[in-house]
């Protein structure tokens, strides 16, 4: 059984994120999708609301399995028997930062490989931080997170929960 880990922050979950556990979905028997728990960035959404996110956008995906991981990401995929890590990659923003990242984690672990997919060209915008700043400020999240979800986090916005 082929495994494959897609990590991230996921402060919110977004469209773009979606598209790409679902062709990630596609490529592998079995994906994790691993929630970083501890970080130097502070999140807007506590690890419970954001695996709970996810987990409502994912209801249709059965190879799919969120979880949260702390410390290295070879380790979490070591721990799940993962062969990969899958990560979406935006035209030139990502680039270096994920480039730097995939090289460190094949020092760290050779034999795992790091596969990126391109991200959708409908959503080569988009980014949690996105979401974050229009969502704040009362705009319409409706086009940037998965329809299970908009109504939740415009809640917490509203209520300033988060
Ligand atoms: O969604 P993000 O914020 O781009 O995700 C970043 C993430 C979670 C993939 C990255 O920060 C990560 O893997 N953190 C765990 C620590 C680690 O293993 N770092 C790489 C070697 S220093």
């Amino acid at each position: 059984m082929k495994v494959a880990i897609c990590p991230g922050s996921f402060d919110p979950v977004t469209l773009g994120h979606l598209d790409i556990i679902t062709r990630a979905a596609k490529l592998f028997d079995k994906i994790y999708v691993a929630v970083l728990e501890n970080s130097s960035k502070t999140p807007l959404f506590s690890v419970d609301k954001r695996m709970d996110l996810l987990r409502r956008c994912l209801t249709d995906l059965p190879n799919v399995e969120v979880i949260t991981f702390s410390g290295f990401l070879v380790d979490c995929a070591k721990e799940y028997d993962a062969v990969a890590i899958v990560k979406g990659l935006r035209a030139v923003t990502d680039f270096e930062y994920e480039f730097q990242m995939a090289l460190t984690n094949k020092k760290l672990n050779p034999q795992l490989e790091t596969l990126f997919l391109n991200t959708s060209a409908q959503y080569m915008y988009l980014s949690s931080s996105i979401v974050k700043e229009v969502g704040r400020n009362g705009g319409d999240i409706s086009d940037f997170v998965h329809p299970a979800v908009v109504e939740d986090i415009k809640k917490a916005f509203e209520k300033k929960e988060i």
